[in-house]
């Protein structure tokens, strides 16, 4: 079978190297020429785990190529995926602009039945859009070509999209056609060997799909953002009531972790996306508004408790962040909740010493650049009053305490996403401040 996959962004690039690690012929498609030509270089736009390896054995075994030509691609493919940005436009709704010109091109020059797939996160309605704009392309040629869409949205967790794609929990299809759900369920045969189901389902279910899990999960984590703030006005530990609570499988330990906001280029997006739908149906829905407002304010807490401690004056102090991306094994910096941080903290005249494993080159181009990066974590907290550790990156987890209160000034530790034991920290001598939990 052949493919072609357009937009090498995330979505696109691990779907593409995915598929063709099964077997399957891909084609990658980008406009941006520079970004192909690192790709056949071997040199890739983003860090995910494993990822780089099977772009590289797959494009050396002559199952996986790239290129610019999407009319040329598109000729001999079965099946397009469209994996194109859908920016968010002012409003926050999402911009179908470049899914629709992908529709375009496909409708001006396909000559044999293909079916195209929207992968991107688009909202409900879209793959009807995208099948009105190959359908009018197809007319201003004045051909007769069958097609069909589809949508298969994706769910990737960054970090771990690879284990994701070839293992995955389930793969969401909406088909209108017989044909479309017999190729498509080939084309995903080899991804269920550990009998994870293919659910076939009509177009708008699964466009809907996507943005109900994404604001499912969103609410989880807003919901334990408030109850940790409420934890510790009542004298609670967030930490036991997670456990008390996940215990329970009807509301389950996976997800209600509460930290400095959820970020990245999904939630966000998805979560405003989905009450601008509603809003433009008439229906209000205040449950997901509520989830937004309470993750911007939280992606304010750690400024305010570093404000309570010291209070309020940061002039000169020196603040060391572990951690810049918006979640661990990750370069992306989107919506990260360190991006607020940084800014409150120069804002209010502090020195920030930033170090990510990662993601500095990243941070680089969204910061001010009076900030500090260092070579390692225990660079960041030379020298500094206070340790803020704002992504749980693995290599963080365990630190010899005793050498950070060595070289540090102060003697404080704010820990965005309670990571660390309490007690271990206060008995090395540190002021220990969590989510949720008492100081
Ligand atoms: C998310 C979904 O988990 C994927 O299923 C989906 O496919 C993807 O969006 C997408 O729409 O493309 P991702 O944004 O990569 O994936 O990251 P997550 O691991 O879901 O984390 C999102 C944010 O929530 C992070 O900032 C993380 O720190 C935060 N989070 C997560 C919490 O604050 N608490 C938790 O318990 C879990």
């Amino acid at each position: 079978m052949k493919i072609v996959i357009v937009g090498t962004g995330y979505v696109g690039l691990v779907t593409g190297a995915c598929l063709s690690e099964v077997g399957v012929d891909v084609v990658c498609v980008d406009v941006n020429q520079e970004k192909i030509d690192n790709l056949k270089k071997g040199i890739l736009p983003i860090f995910e785990p494993g990822l780089d390896t099977i772009v590289k054995s797959n494009y050396s075994k002559g199952r996986l190529s790239f290129s610019t030509n999407l009319s040329e691609a598109v000729k001999d493919a079965q099946v397009a995926f469209i994996a194109v940005g859908t920016p968010p436009g002012e409003d926050g709704s999402a911009d179908l602009k470049y899914v629709l010109q992908v529709a375009n091109t496909i409708g001006s020059c396909i000559d044999d039945y293909i079916i195209v797939v929207t992968k991107s996160t688009v909202p409900v309605g879209t793959a009807k859009k995208v099948k009105s704009g190959i359908a009018s392309a197809l007319e201003k040629r004045g051909v007769q070509i069958d097609f069909d869409v589809a949508s298969n949205p994706e769910f990737l967790k960054e970090g771990a999209a690879v284990e994701d794609f070839l293992k995955p929990d389930r793969i969401v299809i909406g088909v209108e056609s017989d044909r479309a759900k017999e190729v498509l369920s080939r084309l995903y045969h080899p991804f269920l060997l550990n009998s994870h189901p293919v659910l076939f389902m009509d177009i708008p279910s699964a466009e809907m799909t996507k943005y109900a899990a994404n604001a499912m999960l969103a609410t989880k984590i807003s919901f334990m953002n408030d109850i940790a703030n409420l934890c510790e006005l009542v004298g609670a530990n967030v930490n036991e009531v997670r456990k008390g609570i996940g215990s329970d499988p009807r509301i389950g330990n996976r997800f209600i972790y509460p930290g400095i906001g959820y970020g990245g280029s999904c939630f966000p997006k998805d979560v405003k996306a989905l009450f601008h739908t509603s809003d433009d149906y008439g229906y209000n829905m205040r449950i997901l508004k509520a989830v937004d407002a309470v993750n911007d304010d939280q992606k304010h807490i750690i400024f305010r408790k570093i404000e309570q401690h010291f209070q309020g004056n940061l002039k000169g102090k020196v603040f060391a962040l572990w951690g810049l991306s918006f979640k661990p094994n990750t370069d992306d910096m989107r919506e990260a909740p360190s991006l607020v941080l940084i800014q409150s903290l120069l804002q209010a005249g502090a020195k920030v010493h930033a170090y990510d494993p990662v993601a500095m080159d990243e941070a680089a181009h969204m910061v001010d650049d009076q900030v500090i990066f260092t070579r390692g974590a225990i660079d960041a907290v030379k020298g500094a009053d206070a340790l803020v550790l704002v992504t749980e990156w693995a290599e963080f987890r365990l630190p010899d305490w005793t050498k950070v209160k060595s070289i540090m000034n102060g003697q404080v530790i704010f820990d965005g996403r309670n990571i660390y034991d309490s007690s271990q920290v206060t008995e090395a001598g540190f002021s220990y401040y969590g989510i949720g939990v008492q100081p």
